[in-house]
């Protein structure tokens, strides 16, 4: 089925983290900017139509040079740990990190939770 996106500004943060748009090429109304903590987060709850896998695709941009690794969870059990997202080539240059996660009919939870003091990467959308 076609992918539903949910933008990361309209889901729950972290207390800190910040909807920005000093960078370009965002989806939607700008991105999420965490609080550079562990486990600093964003969160979207998204919408299955059955229960199974589904392939989501997280869009971010990680303009330091180095890794920022996050725990990726559904429904609060981690399906990805400390899941690297990798450097891009700025701030303004977005990758999508694509996984396959199980999820249950209707409403699930998915967060991206920072595993290291740095924080996450700028998160613009979750795909489903
Ligand atoms: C810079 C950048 C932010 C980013 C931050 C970070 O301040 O402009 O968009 O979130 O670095 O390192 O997390």
């Amino acid at each position: 089925a076609a992918s539903t996106r949910y933008e990361a500004e309209s889901g729950t943060r972290s207390a800190g983290s910040t909807v920005d748009t000093n960078h370009k090429n965002y989806s939607g109304s700008g991105f999420v900017n965490s609080n550079n903590a562990i486990g600093a987060y964003v969160e979207v709850t998204v919408n299955a139509a059955a229960a199974g896998n589904a392939t989501i695709a997280i869009r971010y941009a990680n303009g330091t040079g180095a890794n920022r690794p996050a725990d990726v969870s559904v429904n609060g059990t981690v399906v990805s740990s400390a899941r690297p997202f990798d450097a891009t080539t700025n701030w303004d240059t977005w990758a999508d990190s694509t996984l396959t996660v199980a999820v249950k009919a209707g409403s699930n939870k998915i967060r991206l939770a920072s595993t290291t003091a740095d924080g996450l990467a700028n998160i613009d959308y979750i795909d489903f």
